[in-house]
């Protein structure tokens, strides 16, 4: 572990703030007064249902820096059967930056989760009215891949988040989305790690949360920090293990710095996310 590497996680900062911080990224009121009704997490009367649950995870694209236009469009907006588990573990409607309180360190914007979970419902239509989802967003922008690692304050923290989700009204994991790899871009020696670490974290999640089955789409990066994206990108295609999928980001717009996707990527991404979902769990063998 290289000491440079141990960038401090400032996972301190009060949820508040960041909050606070994201209406610095947006234009000025009535943006300001939209947001902050978002922004007061209300508790939803679907809390005590039994949830299909997706962990959220990885770093900054997880968590969202797309900027959020006014008005919102319409698959970023809450949902009453769309759920958040808060960090107080806490079910509320969830509402962007699904992240304000979990990626404390920087501004949180916009991510792919809320398309995703509206892709969701939209496929379930009225027929399955009772389809109730719950997001539990984990991810930490600028995270490299061994801060992952069973036993690393991260892992352990997504963990104890996905058994908290899984205890609190219960429900079924659906999936892990997992969008993480462009800090692991900057050195050789993370890009040609990539692929071990990951399989390694999916068998350590697999064995913790009892799933040994359990479903991991990852995100192929769109964009790196560092000049060894393609590694990174081989490594993703490369992990041959079953129930780990890829959905590739490639191609989707970016933000001015070239790193961070845009408001529509995100919603590209969410909608490729939700069908990648549906269409695994309509596959004959994908039943557990
Ligand atoms: C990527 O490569 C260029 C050209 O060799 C170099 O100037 C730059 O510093 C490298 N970037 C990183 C993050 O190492
Ligand atoms: C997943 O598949 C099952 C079995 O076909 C189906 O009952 C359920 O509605 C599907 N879930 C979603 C979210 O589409």
């Amino acid at each position: 572990m290289k000491p440079a590497a141990r960038r401090p996680l400032l996972l301190c900062a009060l949820a508040a703030a960041a909050a606070l911080s994201f209406l610095l990224v947006a234009p000025p009121p009535p943006l300001a007064a939209h947001l902050s009704s978002l922004l007061a997490f209300p508790a939803s009367p679907y809390a005590g249902r039994p949830k299909l649950l997706f962990l959220l995870a990885g770093q900054s694209n997880m968590a969202g820096r797309g900027l959020a236009p006014y008005p919102l469009p319409a698959p970023f907006r809450p949902h009453p059967r769309v759920l958040r588990l808060a960090a107080s573990r806490r079910w509320v409607v969830a509402a962007p930056p699904l992240h304000a309180d979990i990626d404390t360190h920087k501004a949180c914007g916009l991510g792919p989760a809320m398309p995703f979970a509206h892709r969701l419902l939209q496929e379930a239509g009225s027929g399955e009215s009772s389809l109730v989802l719950g997001l539990v967003p984990s991810a930490v922008g600028g995270t490299r891949i061994w801060m992952w690692a069973k036993g690393e304050p991260l892992y352990e923290a997504a963990v104890a988040r996905a058994r908290a989700a899984l205890g609190a009204g219960g429900g079924t994991l659906g999936a892990v989305l997992w969008f993480q790899g462009e800090s692991d871009t900057i050195e050789l020696d993370d890009a040609t790690a990539y692929g071990g670490r990951m399989k390694r974290l999916v068998n350590d999640l697999r064995a913790d949360l009892g799933i040994p089955d359990l479903l991991v789409i990852q995100v192929g990066l769109a964009s790196g920090e560092g000049n060894y994206t393609d590694i990174v990108r081989e490594a993703q295609k490369n992990i041959k293990l079953r129930n780990v999928i890829l959905v590739d980001a490639i191609g989707l717009p970016l933000r001015d710095d070239q790193l961070h996707l845009s408001t529509e990527a995100q919603l590209r991404l969410g909608d490729m996310l939700g069908q990648a979902y549906l269409k695994f769990n309509s596959s004959t063998d994908s039943r557990q």
